[in-house]
Formats: C-alpha cells, sequence, structure tokens
C-alpha cells in the first residue's frame, strides 16, 4: 500500500468492519468523504465503533467515551512508534538535508513520560495563560496587517492570504525567526508530513528540493540556538536553551530543542490555517448565527469552541498498543497503530445532542476532544484559540457583508487535511 503525501492517489478498499455510506467505504484519503465524513462516522459507530482499515494497518476508535479512555490510558496506548516508516528512514538523497534524522523524529507528540513530562514543563512556561493573552495585541497587529493587504480588492482567498500568514506569523514570531523566512518554513512545514503522513517517497528533484530546504531550515534554527544560547532574550528559545536541572545541567540537548520548535510548526500551523476558513465558512452559511455574533460579539469564543467541535481539524491522534487490549468489545494486537478519531468522537450523540447540526449556543460545546486530552493535550490550546477568535473579530469588523464566493478544497491527508481555496467577497 502506497500513501502519497497528500493521499490523493491512494486507494483504500473495503475491509469487514470497515463503515461504508453512499456505496464508498471509508478512506482518509478520499476528498469526497473528507468535505463532509459524518455518514461514514456515524455508521462506525452504531455498526463497529473500533473497526481495522487494514489496508492501512491501522485501527479506528470511534466513540467518545473510548476515544477519551485512549487518550488517557498512556501505558496501554503509548505515543512512541507505531506504524509509520520511521522518520529517519530517508532516502538518501534527503539524508543529506537532515543528516541526523528530521527532528520530527524527537517530537514530544512521540514521547512517552518521563521523557515527555520533562519537555511539556518546559515548554509549558512559554504557552501560560497570561503568557498567551499578552501575544494578543501582536496577533491583531498580524491580523490588521494581513486585511490591510487585501481590503481594497473586495475579495480574496481567506486561506491563502489570510490563514495561512496568520499562525505561521504567530509561530515565527514565537520563535524570533524574521519575516523573510515565513515562505521558507511554510514549505518546510509541508515537507514534514510527507514524511509523517506518508511513505517518504517523493520523486528524486523533489527530494533534492526538500533536502535542500531542511539544510537551510536546520542551518538557521541551529544558528539560532546557539545565538540564544550565548546571548539569552526573553523567548521561548533562550528558556529552553537555559533551562538547567536543580544540578546545573542543561535540561534539554540541541535536537530537542529543534524537535520542540519542529513540533509547534507541524502542530501548531496547519490545524489553526485549515480551521480559520472552515469557522468562517461556517458562520457565512449559518446566517441567523452570524447574525447573532454580529450583534453579540461575545459570543464569538462559542462560536470558536463550536467550529473546533464541528470541523477538528486535527482528525485523529495515532497510538501504539503496548500488550492485547479490548475497546469495547473489539480486541486489538500489542503492536497495532490506533488512530482515536477526534472528528468522530466530536459527533457522538451520546455526548453531543443533534451532532450534525452547527449551533454556537451548544451548550457543552467546550468538551470537545479537538484538542486531544490527557498527557499530550493540545499545549497550544489557549493560543489558537486566541487566534481564531482575533481573526474572527477582525473579518467582521473590517469586511462588511462578508460572503463566500467559493466553498472551498479539501486536500485529504491522514490526520491533518488541507482546506484551501476558499474565496469570499464584501462590500467597499
Ligand atoms: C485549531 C488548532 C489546533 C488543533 C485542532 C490542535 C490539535 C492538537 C491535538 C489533537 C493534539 C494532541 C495530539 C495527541 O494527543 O497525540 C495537539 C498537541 C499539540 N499541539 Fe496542537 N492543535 C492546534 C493548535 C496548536 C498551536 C497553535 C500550537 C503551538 C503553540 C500547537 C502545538 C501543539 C503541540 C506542541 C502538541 C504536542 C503536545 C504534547 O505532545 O504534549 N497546537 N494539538
Amino acid at each position: 500500500m502506497k500513501l502519497t503525501p497528500d493521499g490523493g492517489d491512494a486507494v483504500v478498499s473495503s475491509a469487514p468492519g470497515c463503515p461504508v455510506a453512499h456505496g464508498l467505504p471509508f478512506s482518509p484519503f478520499d476528498d469526497r468523504i473528507t468535505a463532509a465524513p459524518w455518514e461514514w462516522w456515524a455508521a462506525a459507530r452504531r455498526d463497529e465503533p473500533t473497526f481495522e482499515l487494514s489496508e492501512l494497518e491501522l485501527w479506528y476508535v470511534t466513540t467518545y467515551a473510548d476515544t477519551a479512555r485512549v487518550l488517557t490510558s498512556t501505558k496501554e496506548f503509548s505515543s512512541k512508534g507505531g506504524k509509520f516508516k520511521p522518520v529517519d528512514a530517508l532516502p538518501p538523497a534527503l539524508r543529506d538535508g537532515y543528516p541526523s534524522g528530521h527532528p520530527g523524529q524527537d517530537s514530544m507528540l512521540m514521547k512517552d513520560a518521563p521523557a515527555h513530562t520533562r519537555i511539556r514543563r518546559l515548554v509549558n512556561e512559554a504557552l501560560t495563560p497570561r503568557a498567551v493573552a499578552s501575544y494578543e495585541p501582536r496577533i491583531r497587529e498580524i491580523c490588521n496587517q494581513l486585511v490591510d493587504r487585501f481590503v481594497a480588492d473586495g475579495e480574496c482567498d481567506l486561506s491563502r492570504e489570510f490563514a495561512t500568514p496568520l499562525p505561521l506569523r504567530v509561530m515565527t514570531d514565537l520563535i524570533g525567526a524574521p519575516e523573510d523566512r515565513d515562505e521558507e518554513f511554510l514549505e518546510w512545514t509541508k515537507d514534514f508530513f510527507v514524511f509523517y503522513h506518508g511513505t517518504p517517497d517523493p520523486d528524486p528533484a523533489m527530494q533534492r528540493q526538500i533536502a535542500e530546504r531542511g539544510r537551510r531550515v536546520m542551518g538557521w534554527m541551529n544558528d539560532h540556538i546557539e545565538q540564544r544560547r550565548a546571548r539569552p532574550a526573553d523567548d521561548l528559545v533562550s528558556r529552553l536553551v537555559h533551562a538547567t536541572t536543580p544540578e546545573g545541567d542543561p535540561v534539554l540537548t540541541n535536537d530537542e530543542v529543534l524537535a520542540v520548535l519542529s513540533s509547534f510548526f507541524t502542530a501548531g500551523t496547519e490545524t489553526t490555517m485549515a480551521f480559520i476558513p472552515l469557522l468562517v465558512r461556517e458562520l457565512l452559511t449559518s446566517r441567523d448565527q452570524l447574525v447573532a455574533l454580529l450583534a453579540d460579539p461575545t459570543l464569538i469564543p462559542y462560536a470558536v469552541e463550536e467550529g473546533l467541535r464541528y470541523w477538528s481539524p486535527a482528525r485523529s491522534t495515532r497510538r501504539r498498543v503496548t500488550a492485547d487490549i479490548r475497546v469495547g468489545t473489539t480486541s486489538i494486537p500489542a503492536g497495532a497503530t490506533v488512530h482515536t478519531s477526534l472528528m468522530s468522537a466530536n459527533h457522538d450523540p451520546e455526548m453531543f445532542a443533534d451532532p450534525e447540526t452547527f449551533d454556537i449556543l451548544r451548550a457543552n460545546a467546550k468538551r470537545h476532544l479537538a484538542f486531544g486530552r490527557g498527557a499530550h493535550m493540545c499545549i497550544g490550546a489557549g493560543l489558537s484559540r486566541l487566534e481564531a477568535r482575533v481573526a474572527i473579530e477582525t473579518l467582521l469588523t473590517r469586511l462588511p457583508n462578508l460572503r463566500m464566493i467559493t466553498e472551498g478544497r479539501w486536500e485529504s491527508r491522514l490526520t491533518i487535511p488541507r482546506f484551501t481555496d476558499f474565496r469570499v467577497a464584501w462590500d467597499m
């Protein structure tokens, strides 16, 4: 079975237990299913809540209760390993760009306690509620600068011109990278998905391009880490580099700092890039809710939570089963890779009444699992909520009578699909 970087050409045939709707077996790589997956997940929860997708050699867990259990049972469901070609098994041309392997292989997402706890505690310090609140003026400034660029045109591609540069700039700001590097970081982030979400099998020309980009980005990051080592500033990288144990030894190696930075890009940009246009689209197509929001902007945080529940931008998270185990009535063997379908959990009627309705006044929307749960729960949740809120406030204030021109386009991926080409217009 060959997974392509964006999954576009992968074929997944029906296996027993695989949910089917409209005659189509579920596949995470079918753009039609990615665009509106509800019926497949409803079929799974009804008929076989834990099922194996044998061609991808992974199992899906689909109910809210089972998903919460998997995410909080870290001994039975490890974040380490699992069925992906190890990201360090790179083709030779790529090894050029990543001589010690891709930093993603050391990501905190792929560690268990105690290694995970040690890193998480440090990163947490940069993302305390107070620290996150202090980023608001800068996020508002970025949003306004982006709108300034296209406001006079009367229309724009909201994905490309707003929702892509916003989280990217927030992230490069957070690590202290200059603005002229944004484009390169964006391409580099996309490269990561080639390793992480599919077989690293790009053609030779693409391999050379990825290797070259990897060399440049790794070079910049290593220099940056060394600079912060020599001259600390009040920022995330300095905090990571200078953290010491009670004995005075560094807590993190350079490679571990690199891994943290790379996990910020992969976990923190693509999710938000898809989420903001999806939330805008949902509001524009639920006119009465948009009117309520315009009348009372304090409802925006509620719309953000319901948007997270409804669209679950990280559709699933991955775990490795450490010993034979039962989930519901299904047995999963040791070593198997399990994906918790956050999307399905967030549409489980046992938890959310009338789950396929987008309702910004839903009383329990905040119980969604869009940020995961337990030890690995999204460390950037506060930051992404802030980005989404300020983004919506800015767009609704500065673009009067905002309306949709195109519906947007999906590019399927195993965990974080992309949502692009979403054009909107407004009155001038
Ligand atoms: C809509 C936006 C976002 C969504 C839906 C999202 C979703 C998630 C989910 C589901 C996890 C848990 C993964 C697991 O259990 O294996 C996670 C972890 C993580 N997220 Fe986010 N995320 C978002 C934004 C961000 C942002 C803005 C940042 C950067 C500050 C970020 C950084 C991280 C990191 C570093 C982890 C790993 C935490 C750990 O392993 O302890 N995320 N995210």
